[in-house]
C-alpha cells in the first residue's frame, strides 16, 4: 500500500466544481492583484478567527515580517522565538532589522518554554513570536503575562494552527497579531503562496494594509517604504471556498490523530508530544519521537509510507544563522527533538486502513531484537542521505 504524507489531488477533486467557478469568476472580473476576491476573503477568515481585521498578504514570512514592522521593530531590537520552527520565523526577525533570540523548548509540547523565557529578555527585546507548533498553540496566559509585565509585544505564529484554540480562543486573536500562512500543504492551504495578518488592532491593520501594497494610502501616494506583498486574486477567491470546509478538516485531523495515538500511545520506543489541556489541536502534523527515526524513516518509505521530518536541522545551527555564534548545546531539547522527530501522513482525507497500515509497518521496526522484521545495516545515516527521501513539505 501507498500512503503519501499528505495528498493535494484527493482534497482539490473532492471540491472541483467550486474552485473551478471560484477561479473563473476571478480570471473573468480581471481581479488579479488584491481587490474584491481578497477583500470577501479577509471578511471570511476574520469571522472565522472571531476578530476585527484580516489582512491578506503573499504569504506566512511577509505576514510575520509585516507585523514587526507595523509595530516599530527593527534595527538594534531584539524578538524572542524558537530555533525548532520553519525558518520563515527567523528570518521574518532578520528581515525587519531585529536579532533573533532563541529560546528551547518544551519537551513534552515542543512548543516555547516559558520557564526560560524571561531569562532572554534584554533592555533591547521588543517581541515575542510563540510558534504553535504541529498545530497546537503555545502556552498563551504565560507567554502574554511574561509579555505584560516586560512591556513586549506578542506576534503570534499561527502558521501551522489555522482553527486551533487556547481556552476557546483562536490562534492568532491573542497576540497583537497573528500570522497564518496558505502554503499549499497547509490546513487551508492556497494554490501557491498566500498568508494573512489577523487583528482587533485598527491602526495596525490599516499600517499593514498600506505597507504590503508600498506603502500606498491611494494611488501613487506613498506615505511609508513598503513592499509588494498583497495576496493574488485568484488565491482569495480559492481561500473563500476552501476557508468553509476547515472547520470539517480539522475535526477530520482530530480523529485521524486519536486512531494514531489510540494504537501507538504505550508502545516501547515511541514518544507522542503532549497536547496542553487548554488546546484544542488541529493536526497540521502528527509528530512522534523515536531513538532510531533515521532507521525506522527509512524502513517505512520502502513500505509505501512517506514520512516528513519537522525540522532536521535547528535554525540556530543552520549556516545561514552561523553569525549568532550558537553552537551545538544551546538548546539541547530542540537539538534532540531534530534528531528524533518524525512525522507521520496526516491529511483528512487519509483513510482508517491507511493509517491501519502506517501503524503496522511502524510497529515492526519497533518489534524486539528476536523477530528481525527490519535490521538496519548502517547505524548512522548522512544527514543529506535521509533528506533526500524527505517529502517537500514545510
Ligand atoms: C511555523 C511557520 N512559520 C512560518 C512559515 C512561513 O510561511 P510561508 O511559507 O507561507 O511563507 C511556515 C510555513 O511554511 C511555518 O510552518
Amino acid at each position: 500500500m501507498k500512503v503519501p504524507f499528505i495528498d493535494l489531488k484527493a482534497q482539490y477533486v473532492s471540491i472541483k466544481n467550486d474552485i473551478e467557478e471560484a477561479v473563473a469568476q476571478a480570471i473573468d472580473s480581471c481581479a488579479f492583484a488584491g481587490g474584491p476576491f481578497v477583500e470577501k476573503f479577509e471578511k471570511s477568515f476574520a469571522q472565522f478567527c472571531g476578530c476585527e481585521y484580516a489582512i491578506g498578504v503573499g504569504s506566512g514570512t511577509e505576514a510575520i515580517w509585516l507585523s514587526l514592522l507595523a509595530l516599530g521593530i527593527g534595527r538594534g531590537d531584539e524578538v524572542i522565538t524558537v530555533p525548532n520552527s520553519f525558518i520563515a520565523t527567523a528570518e521574518a526577525i532578520s528581515f525587519s532589522g531585529a536579532k533573533p533570540v532563541f529560546v528551547d523548548i518544551d519537551e513534552t509540547t515542543c512548543n516555547i518554554d516559558v520557564r526560560q523565557l524571561v531569562k532572554a529578555i534584554t533592555p533591547n527585546t521588543k517581541a515575542i513570536i510563540p510558534v504553535h507548533l504541529y498545530g497546537q498553540m503555545s502556552d498563551m496566559d504565560q507567554i502574554i503575562n511574561i509579555a505584560n509585565q516586560h512591556d513586549l509585544f506578542v506576534i503570534e505564529d499561527a502558521c501551522q494552527a489555522h482553527g486551533a484554540t487556547y481556552r476557546d480562543q483562536k490562534a492568532g486573536t491573542m497576540g497583537v497579531t497573528g500570522c497564518f500562512s496558505f502554503y499549499p500543504g497547509k490546513n487551508l492551504g492556497a494554490y501557491g503562496d498566500a498568508g494573512a495578518v489577523v487583528t482587533n488592532d485598527a491602526n495596525l491593520a490599516q499600517i499593514i494594509r498600506y505597507l504590503r501594497d508600498h506603502g500606498q494610502t491611494a494611488k501613487y501616494e506613498h506615505k511609508a517604504v513598503g513592499w509588494n506583498a498583497r495576496m493574488d486574486g485568484i488565491q482569495g477567491a480559492i481561500l473563500d471556498v476552501k476557508l468553509k470546509h476547515l472547520a470539517s478538516w480539522n475535526y477530520a485531523r482530530g480523529l485521524h490523530a486519536a486512531y494514531y495515538n489510540r494504537q501507538l500511545e504505550g508502545l516501547d520506543g515511541i514518544r507522542i508530544p503532549e497536547k496542553l489541556s487548554a488546546n484544542s489541536h488541529v493536526y497540521h502534523i502528527y509528530s512522534i519521537f523515536l531513538e532510531n527515526r533515521d532507521d525506522v524513516m527509512e524502513h517505512l518509505i520502502s513500505k509505501g509510507v512517506h514520512c516528513g521530518i519537522h525540522y532536521p536541522i535547528p535554525i540556530h545551527l543552520q549556516p545561514a544563522y552561523r553569525q549568532l555564534n550558537l553552537a551545538k548545546g544551546s538548546f539541547p531539547r530542540a537539538e534532540l527533538n531534530s534528531q528524533m522527530q518524525l512525522s507521520l501522513p496526516m491529511y483528512p482525507e487519509l483513510k482508517e486502513e491507511q493509517i491501519a497500515y502506517v501503524v503496522k509497518t511502524l510497529e515492526a521496526c519497533l518489534m524486539p531484537k528476536s523477530k528481525p522484521v527490519y535490521i538496519s545495516k548502517k547505524t548512522h545515516h548522512e544527514p543529506q542521505s535521509i533528506l533526500d527521501k524527505v517529502v517537500a513539505t514545510r
